[in-house]
């Protein structure tokens, strides 16, 4: 299975970085325009021409320049809504400046750019949108409210723009990753005694890597995908479908950041 975009034209938010940057490298590879919109301070134009494409600087929480952004972009074909942030906060202690902030760029700024990028592809009967999510769309990971809240709620956004956007042949689906290493993660992925029994929990022994999310991201909105709307792709190394740690010693060891079988 190839997937050639043939010079369609997508647009990736937050794709400086990440996961993002890793769905525009992997785009751009498969022959897709990339346009990507990031905040000024990550340079955008640099990545985006670098990939034979383009980059605007814009924050997606911005209503006024989002839509100035998309103005410059006539012709969209696929949409990665995939900025986001994640800033620590528990039941007890988030702040409203926390809570306003994750809502503003996880929810508003997805919904904003669904929203102006449905509009631009309504006319053309065509379009492909996916939304990064998050494993946290479903769990309650601890010392994360607001970003378990607005990773919940892209949800709703997902299936409600599925149902309405259908009727104009455009799709919408999203990724959920599980822990990825980017530099959200980073701090972790340098800690062993964080790593060893977060990643009991993950039946492949390991966190991930953005080109995995990216592969998933690409494949939901290529043509490979046409009947496929409304969906989400977990990409978690199967940490969701573990209940109780899959990994248990001494018949498994953790070894170089993931876990194995002992006798590997
Ligand atoms: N890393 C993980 O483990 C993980 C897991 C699940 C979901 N996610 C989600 O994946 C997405 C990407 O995260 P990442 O880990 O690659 O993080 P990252 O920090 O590496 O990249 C996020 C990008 O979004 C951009 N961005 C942030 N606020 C913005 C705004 N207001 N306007 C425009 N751009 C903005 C940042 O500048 C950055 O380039 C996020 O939605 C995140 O919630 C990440």
């Amino acid at each position: 299975m190839r997937i050639d975009f043939g010079g369609r034209h997508a647009i990736v938010t937050g794709g400086v970085n990440g996961i993002g940057k890793a769905i525009a490298l992997a785009l751009a590879t498969a022959n897709a325009r990339v346009t990507i919109f990031d905040l000024d301070r990550e340079s955008p134009q640099e990545l985006g021409k670098s990939l034979g494409g383009n980059g605007i600087a814009v924050d997606i929480t911005n209503r006024a320049s989002l839509e100035a952004a998309f103005a410059l972009v006539p012709e969209i074909d696929i949409l990665a809504a995939n900025a986001g942030t994640a800033i620590g906060g528990t039941v007890f202690d988030a702040t409203q400046e926390s809570w306003d902030r994750t809502i503003a760029i996880n929810l508003t700024g997805v919904f904003q750019s669904i929203q102006f990028a449905a509009r631009l592809m309504k006319p053309r009967r065509r379009g492909s949108i996916v939304i990064t999510a998050s494993t946290n769309s479903y769990d309650g990971e601890e010392n994360l409210i607001a970003y378990n809240a607005t990773k919940a709620g892209v949800l709703g956004i997902l299936h409600t723009a599925a149902n309405e956007l259908g009727p104009y042949g455009i799709r919408v689906n999203s990724i959920n990753p599980g822990l990825i290493r980017t530099r959200l993660t980073d701090q972790y992925f340098n800690d062993p005694e964080y790593l060893k029994p977060y990643f009991q929990g993950i039946p492949l022994g390991r966190g991930g890597q953005p080109e995995e999310v990216a592969a998933a991201a690409v494949f939901l909105v290529s043509e490979q995908a046409s009947y496929i709307t409304g969906a989400s792709l977990v990409v978690d190394g199967g940490q969701l479908t573990s209940k109780f740690a899959t990994w248990k010693e001494p018949q498994s060891k953790f070894e170089d950041g993931k876990w194995k079988l002992a006798s590997d």
